[in-house]
């Protein structure tokens, strides 16, 4: 193996629960993990390793889900989002656990989108129930949204939408792309609006589309309350 690609690989051996063969390179530690009947852990581990070192493993990830079925609960789903004549491609990892894109949600993000671009620039937004992070990260395709923080009680969705985010803003060598969708986004697991509240994200914006039953008092209404 060139001595550049050992050094670059060699976190993947730091992490001791994992008998992941780094020589074989991302496609190899794709393949390796898709056999793993829980990959949380692993994708946990890695995360902490780094977007840029990341990310051609993810690419690598969504390459073999592409080519037909595998034993591992992940899966993905390639979308197309357009807006006029502007198409944007996001590749989003999934979980049975976790919300896939379901119609609403491109009714909902078709109703972010109708406000003109100005509305959003420079914003920073928090969005609540992020799942995948789908929405957001559309949404910080086409506009000039400055951040926005997705939050969601499922940890395990805020572990997709992390990962979705280095997916979608880095290309398959590791280059953060020109959206910076992984500078602009980070999500954070929260109850409706307590992490922003703990942390201080002060935000332009809040958005969202939680079905009425998972709300608090079964939904009757949604008051979430100054940030
Ligand atoms: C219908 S899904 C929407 C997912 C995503 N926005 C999409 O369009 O694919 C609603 C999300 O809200 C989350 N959720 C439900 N109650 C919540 C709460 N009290 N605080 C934060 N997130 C919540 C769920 O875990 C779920 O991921």
């Amino acid at each position: 193996m060139p001595e550049a690609l050992k050094v670059r690989w060699e976190f993947f051996y730091t992490w001791e629960m994992l008998p992941f063969d780094v020589s074989a390179g991302p496609q190899g530690l794709a393949r390796t993990l898709l056999t793993v009947a829980d990959p949380l852990p692993a994708l946990e581990g890695w995360l902490d390793q780094g977007a840029g070192r990341l990310a051609p493993v993810l690419h690598a990830l969504v390459a073999e889900l592409a080519g037909g079925p595998t034993p591992s609960p992940l899966s993905h789903a390639p979308l197309e989002v357009s807006l006029g004549d502007h198409k944007v491609k996001l590749e989003l990892l999934l979980l049975p656990s976790i919300f896939a894109p379901e119609a609403w949600s491109f009714t909902f993000l078709e109703g972010l989108l109708r406000k003109p671009g100005t509305f959003y620039r420079g914003k920073r937004v928090v969005e609540l129930g992020t799942g995948s992070g789908f929405i957001s990260l559309a949404l910080l395709s086409f506009t000039e949204i400055e951040r926005i923080l997705g939050v969601d009680l499922n940890p395990q969705a805020i572990l997709m939408a992390r990962l979705n985010a280095i997916l979608n803003g880095f290309d398959a060598e590791g280059r953060e792309a020109p959206n910076r969708l992984h500078t602009r986004f980070e999500a954070s697991i929260s109850d409706l609006l307590r992490a922003p509240r703990e942390h201080g994200f002060a935000a332009d914006l809040v958005i969202g589309c939680i079905p009425p039953g998972h709300l608090p008092g079964g939904g009757s209404g949604f008051h979430p309350g100054p940030l």
